[in-house]
C-alpha cells in the first residue's frame, strides 16, 4: 500500500460505546476481533472508521479515540426495521446461512437497504482523499462498493464477507441476486471467510451478471475482479495471556470448584443465534444424560449466550427454545444446589471468558452453518495446557484449520450425543494430541496475518 494512501474502513457499526458517567458522554472502544486487527493499522495510517454509532435520528458528531477517527452515520428507526433487522437479518443471514430459517423476501425492505448502502457510499465519498484505499465489511453493506466505484473511481476498494456466500442454487432464489452482485463486484478484491465461498460467489456472478473468467481473475466490465478466501482468525497472543495471567487461573479455579469439583464440564459460549446449534447441543447432553452413559453427578454443561437481536421473532423464539430445553434439563435431572446445565444470558468480558475455556473438559460448538466461528479458535487459543476437547460442527468455517477437533454433523443429533460420549473418553495422551496439533493450526496465523494479507493483497 502506498504510505501516502490513508485506510477508511467500513463497516455496519463502529467499534465503541457511548459511555454515560455522572451527566457526561464519552466514547470507548469495544473488543471485537476485527478493531483489535485494525487499530494498529489505522493508528499508523491516520485512518478512519465509518458506520452506524447505535442511535437512531442524528449521527453524533465525528470524533477521534485512541488515534482513531470515527465518522458515524445516520439512521431513522424506519430505517433500523427496513435496512438492519429485516433485510439485513431476516433476508440475507438466514439466505447465507443455508436457510435454516426461511428467509423473508419483501420488497419494502429492499429500498431502505438501497438508500442506507448509498448513505454510507456517499460518506466514504466525502471523506476519502484521492488514491486513498477503502475496506468494506459484510453483508450490510454488498452494494456499497459499486455505489462506490461510481462516485469515486480513483478509490481501491476491498470488500471482506464475514458470513458464508451461500451456494449458487441457494442464492439464486434471492430476487435482487443480480444487483446485489452487480454491488459486490464493485470491489477490486472479495474476500470470503472459505475457498468455497469464493467459488461459490463466482460461479453466482458468471450466472447472473456479465463477470466472467476465473474466480481469482474475473472481467467485469472492462475491471480485473478478485475473489480468494481469507480466513479469519484471533489475537493469538492476547488469548495465550490472558490464559497465563494469575487472575483468570484463580477465576478458573474458582469456576470448577463452583461447579463440583469432579465434575466434566461442557461449554458453550455463543450469540443467542438460531444458526449457532444450541438447540441441538443441549438435546444432545439430555440424551447422554437419559441413556445413562453420563450421570448428572459426574458432568455439568455451562452455555454463555449473548442476547441478539432480540426483535426479530426467529431470535425470540430461539431464546424461548434453549430457555426450555434448559428448564427441562434441570427440571429431569438436577437436584437442589446442583444444577444440571447452568445458563447466562449476558455479555461477560473477555478475561472472565477465558477462564471458562480453561475450565472446561468439552467445548462444543456446533453451529449449522457458521462463517468461521472465532470461539473454537479463541477456546484452542486459550488452552497453554494442551488440554480441553473440542467438538466442532464441520459445517463452519474454522472446520477447515482445525481437523484434529471431533468434527460433527450438527443436523445428526445421535451423531453429536456420540461425540460427547468420544470427547468423555479420550485419554489425556489423546487430548494432548489433538490439542497440539489444534494450537499449531491456530497459531499458523493471526488476525493481525489476516488484516495484512487482504491489504496486501488488495493495494497490490
Ligand atoms: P458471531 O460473529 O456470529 O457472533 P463468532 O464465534 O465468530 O460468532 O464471534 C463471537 C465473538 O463474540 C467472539 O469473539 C466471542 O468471544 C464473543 N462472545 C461470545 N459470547 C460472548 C459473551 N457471552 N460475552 C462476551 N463476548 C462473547
Ligand atoms: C456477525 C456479523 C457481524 C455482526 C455480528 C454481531 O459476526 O458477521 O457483522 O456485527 O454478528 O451482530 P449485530 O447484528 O449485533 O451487529
Amino acid at each position: 500500500m502506498k504510505r501516502s494512501s490513508r485506510l477508511l474502513i467500513v463497516s455496519n457499526r463502529i467499534p465503541v460505546r457511548r459511555m454515560r458517567r455522572s451527566g457526561s458522554t464519552s466514547w470507548e472502544q469495544s473488543s471485537g476481533g476485527l478493531v483489535t486487527a485494525l487499530a494498529p493499522i489505522l493508528q499508523q495510517r491516520q485512518g478512519t472508521w465509518i458506520g452506524w454509532a447505535g442511535n437512531t435520528g442524528r449521527a453524533p458528531e465525528p470524533f477521534s479515540l485512541d488515534g482513531i477517527r470515527y465518522q458515524p452515520v445516520s439512521m431513522t428507526k424506519g430505517e433500523l426495521d427496513d435496512y438492519y433487522f429485516g433485510f439485513s437479518n431476516r433476508t440475507l443471514w438466514p439466505l447465507y446461512h443455508d436457510s435454516v430459517r426461511a428467509p423473508e423476501f419483501r420488497r419494502r425492505w429492499w429500498w431502505p437497504y438501497v438508500d442506507v448502502n448509498k448513505r454510507f457510499a456517499e460518506a466514504v465519498a466525502a471523506a476519502a482523499r484521492p488514491g486513498d484505499t477503502v475496506w468494506i465489511h459484510d453483508y450490510h453493506l454488498q452494494l456499497t462498493p459499486s455505489m462506490l466505484r461510481e462516485l469515486r473511481p480513483d478509490l481501491r476498494i476491498g470488500f471482506f464477507l464475514h458470513i458464508p456466500f451461500p451456494p449458487e442454487e441457494l442464492f439464486a432464489h434471492m430476487p435482487w441476486r443480480t444487483q446485489i452482485l452487480e454491488g459486490m463486484l464493485g470491489a477490486d478484491l472479495l474476500g470470503f471467510q472459505t475457498a468455497a465461498g469464493a467459488r461459490h460467489f463466482a460461479a453466482a456472478a458468471k450466472r447472473f451478471t456479465e463477470a466472467h473468467g476465473p474466480a481469482g481473475d474475473m472481467r467485469f466490465r472492462g475491471r480485473h475482479v478478485r475473489a480468494a478466501a481469507f480466513p479469519i482468525s484471533i489475537d493469538v497472543d492476547r488469548f495465550e495471556m490472558l490464559a497465563q495471567d494469575p487472575d483468570v487461573m484463580a477465576r478458573r479455579d474458582r469456576l470448577r470448584a463452583r461447579l463440583g469439583g469432579n465434575r466434566t464440564i461442557l461449554l458453550g459460549v455463543d450469540r443467542l443465534d438460531y444458526s449457532k446449534g444450541i438447540d441441538i447441543r443441549l438435546r444432545a447432553f439430555e440424551e447422554l444424560l437419559k441413556s445413562g452413559a453420563a450421570k448428572p453427578s459426574e458432568c455439568v454443561f455451562v452455555q454463555i449466550a449473548v442476547p441478539s437481536r432480540e426483535e426479530v421473532e426467529d431470535y425470540a423464539q430461539i431464546r424461548t427454545d434453549v430457555e426450555q430445553i434448559v428448564g427441562r434439563i434441570n427440571g429431569e435431572f438436577g437436584e437442589a444446589g446442583q444444577a444440571t446445565v447452568h445458563y447466562l444470558h449476558r455479555n461477560i468480558p473477555q478475561p472472565e471468558l477465558v477462564s471458562h475455556y480453561l475450565a472446561a473438559n468439552v467445548m462444543v460448538v456446533t453451529p449449522f452453518r457458521d462463517g468461521m466461528n472465532l470461539v473454537a479458535k479463541e477456546f484452542v487459543a486459550s488452552r497453554v495446557d494442551d488440554d480441553g476437547v473440542l467438538v466442532l460442527s464441520e459445517f463452519a468455517g474454522a472446520a477447515n484449520e482445525l481437523r484434529a477437533a471431533l468434527q460433527v454433523n450438527p443436523h445428526d443429533l445421535d451423531g453429536v450425543t456420540a461425540s460427547y460420549e468420544a470427547a468423555l473418553s479420550l485419554s489425556r495422551a489423546d487430548r494432548r494430541k489433538r490439542m497440539r496439533s489444534l494450537r499449531r493450526a491456530v497459531k499458523r496465523h493471526d488476525v493481525f496475518d489476516w488484516a495484512d494479507h487482504f491489504l496486501e493483497a488488495l493495494t497490490s
